[in-house]
């Protein structure tokens, strides 16, 4: 019998991708998702493409232990990838205590239903946000710690729950995954990135100026210690945070305890190079503006990517092209993203 994985915010951005990716390599997947930013027809398209659906779909919150032990009850689960949480930095910063709640008291939660039922392996989705204002790229897991804004903090505050978590119960296994920045879509146009409201990420903004959604973009400083002087980041396509998933689940039987690792690419990219690889995606003008920095961002943020290299053998292998030819692509077919 396959082995059978509980995806939390499945439904989601990056939680869609990887339902893909198990269902292709003969996954069983069951997803809890609240929809509280994702769509229900997300998952209808994951079965389309991976040409069968999930498992099962709960639409609860993971705070809700009632709820999740009857999904523990009906489902014997070899591991656990958990999404669900919030993930806007601007929004953490105006609503800490629903931050704190949902992202750290979810895991708490889930770690809870976990124990209950004797699940020891889990897939934990963190960010590269906890390095904070790095004094130096590329980032090794061994660089300190320093989160700035609410979001960050929580995503610290978690990694360190599953360590204590860990270093007590002795089956544990746990990967932590810090992403660097995860954008594109699924090639086949039918997955892709739909926030609610106006975007605030880089990505989405620029299809939505492309397809005219937005009148353009507003660039965040050009007055960065950087060498155009615009924010760099280490964009990664989903898919390949979609398969680093899929592949950290073969890895979890390595060993007990609990493990980190930056998922990146290792290669940096400032807004204005991002804009320069959209505009040649889609072939229209994108029309921007220099504004002020945008509080709480930081100059560069760029993975060394050399520990999961040689833990696994694994790298990405989609480049910054593909990145932005996918994410267009979904705009394009979807203009105003996933129909209600
Ligand atoms: C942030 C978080 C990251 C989180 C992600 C998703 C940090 C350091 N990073 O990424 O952990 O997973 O949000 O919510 O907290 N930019 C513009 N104009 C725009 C939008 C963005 O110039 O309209 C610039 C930003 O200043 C930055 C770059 O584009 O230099 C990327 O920004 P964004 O896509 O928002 O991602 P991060 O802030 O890096």
């Amino acid at each position: 019998m396959s082995a059978t994985v509980l995806v939390t915010g499945g439904a989601g951005f990056i939680g869609s991708h990887t339902c893909v990716e198990l269902l292709e390599h003969g996954y069983g997947v069951v997803v809890v998702d609240d929809h509280s930013n994702s769509s229900p027809r997300a998952l209808e398209r994951v079965a389309k493409i991976a040409g069968r659906p999930v498992t099962a779909a709960y639409g609860i919150d993971v705070r809700d232990r009632r709820a999740l032990s009857a999904v523990f009850d009906a489902h014997a689960f070899d591991a656990v990838i958990h999404f669900a949480a919030k993930k806007a930095v601007g929004e953490s910063v105006e609503l800490p205590v629903e931050y704190y709640d949902t992202n750290v008291g979810g895991t708490t939660a889930l770690l809870s239903a976990m124990r209950e039922h004797g699940v020891h392996r889990l897939v934990f989705s963190s960010s590269c946000s906890v390095y904070g204002d790095a004094a130096a790229v590329p980032l090794t897991e061994e660089d300190p710690a320093a989160p700035t804004n609410p979001y960050a903090t929580t995503k610290w505050l978690c990694e360190q729950v599953l360590a204590d978590t860990c270093r007590r119960l002795p089956d544990m296994s746990v990967l932590a995954l810090r992403y660097f920045n995860p954008v594109g879509a699924h090639s086949s146009g039918l997955l892709g990135e739909d926030p609610r409201g106006v975007p605030d990420n880089l990505m989405p903004v620029l299809a939505q100026v492309a397809v005219g959604r937005l009148p353009g973009l507003r660039v965040f400083g050009d007055d960065y210690p950087t060498a155009d002087g615009t924010g760099v980041r280490d964009y990664i396509h989903v898919r390949d945070v979609a398969d680093g998933h899929r592949v950290a689940l073969e890895h979890l039987g390595d060993e007990r305890g609990m493990r980190t690792f930056n998922l990146g690419t290792g290669v940096g990219t400032s807004v204005l190079e991002l804009v320069a690889a959209f505009t040649h995606a889609c072939g229209r003008p994108i029309p921007y503006e220099i504004t002020a920095r945008r509080p709480g961002d930081v100059a560069a943020l760029v993975a060394d990517p050399g520990a999961v290299a040689r833990a696994w053998n694994w790298a990405t292998t989609r480049d910054l092209a593909a990145m932005c030819r996918d994410a267009w692509e979904f705009q394009e077919l979807n203009p105003s993203g996933y129909p209600d």
